[in-house]
């Protein structure tokens, strides 16, 4: 049996940081495992320019912990009045990695996103033609659409459309929860990538629903029925190089949560890399963890592997994690993945 595995430091290809008080708070949680992480834009108001990102990565390096060795990779929110030559000046000189596509209303913060595709094809156009990534949340927001079908809709509706009209555009289909996602993914054989989730991997909908309504599982994309969570836990342990992680870790203050309109998010950077051992190992898979968490994603984004290492060693008494983060907003729950882990990241 492993005891101990050994991979490249990993890096995280979805997360929520948000700013001021909550910036502080979660930042140390990434950057003590991770090396690198895809920043979402989703602020209020969003990182839209090339000067708001360049505000926020800034607000960001000077939140981190003294000696902490993390680069965050800065996104921008695209909205129908994006300029596609703002969007090119702040990918050339190196600002940002990304394009974040929301549809409008799709989730937390999203009320800027798009809602007429064809405003933002020029945008489009100029990333295809410079080669960067848009990475997209998944879902069709129309009210009529079933919550739980709203991902495999906008395969249909939205992302393959969009794919066919802008050929070269690279794109990563973010945080996915059905298999109808993986195999979309899978069908492409170019320019296309997935994000999972740790969470994804661990909750069904019963969890969120059953014998009392959880609201810290509960996320958007929303945790689907079983057969999707198998999908997900086959297609990241089955070695494709399409599929990396991105945790979505994405931390909301316990009073927002707990609430008669609770927000949705899951706060795993505190334990995911442990949660992924586990996972890896139920699967009969350890091996594979460092391609989804440490190699994949770098893959994709044309970036080099981490040099530094991360080290998971398993122990016999289970991990104790914090069950809750102190933040100057309030406190925030850690994901709780209902069973005991025994693999930690060794100091
Ligand atoms: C995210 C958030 O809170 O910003 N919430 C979530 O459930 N994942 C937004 C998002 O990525 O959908
Ligand atoms: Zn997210």
């Amino acid at each position: 049996m492993t005891e101990r595995l050994t991979i490249p430091r990993p890096d995280d290809w979805h997360l929520h940081l948000r700013d001021g008080a909550m910036l502080e708070a979660v930042l140390p949680e990434t950057a003590r495992h991770f090396a690198r992480a895809i920043v979402m834009p989703n602020l209020v108001p969003p990182v839209v320019t090339g000067a708001d990102a360049r505000a926020y990565r800034d607000r960001i390096l000077a939140a981190l912990p003294e000696g902490a060795d993390f680069t965050p990779l800065m996104t921008l929110y695209l909205t129908e009045q994006t300029d596609p030559e703002d969007v090119a000046r702040a990918a050339a000189s190196g600002l940002v990695t990304a394009v974040k596509l929301y549809p409008a209303g799709a989730t937390t913060n999203s009320a800027s996103g798009v809602r007429d595709f064809d405003k933002v094809r020029p945008v489009l156009e100029k990333m295809a033609e410079i080669g960067l990534p848009l990475c997209v949340h998944g879902e069709v927001t129309d009210a009529e659409i079933d919550i739980f079908d709203r991902e495999a809709v906008f395969i249909d509706r939205v992302l393959d459309p969009i794919r066919r009209a802008t050929p070269g555009l690279r794109v990563v289909m973010e945080h996915i929860t059905t298999a109808d996602g993986v195999d979309y993914v899978k069908s492409q054989d170019r320019d296309m990538g997935g994000t999972i989730t740790t969470h994804h991997l661990i909750i069904n909908r019963n969890h969120i629903l059953a014998g009392g309504i959880r609201p810290h599982y509960y996320c958007l994309p929303v945790a689907k029925r079983e057969t999707h969570r198998l999908a997900l836990r086959a297609a990241v342990t089955g070695g494709d190089a399409r599929f990396f992680l991105g945790t979505d870790s994405a931390p909301h203050v316990d009073a927002a949560k707990e609430t008669g309109c609770g927000c949705a998010g899951c706060f795993t950077a505190t334990n995911t890399m442990s949660l992924l051992a586990h996972v890896f190992e139920e699967e009969g898979a350890l091996d594979r963890l460092e391609g989804f968490a440490a190699r994949h994603g770098p893959a994709f984004y044309g970036l080099p592997v981490n040099e530094a290492t991360l080290t998971l060693e398993k122990q016999a008494d289970p991990v104790r994690f914090p069950e809750k983060i102190e933040s100057g907003d309030g406190p925030v729950t850690v994901f709780d993945p209902g069973f005991p882990v025994h693999w930690r990241v060794a100091q």
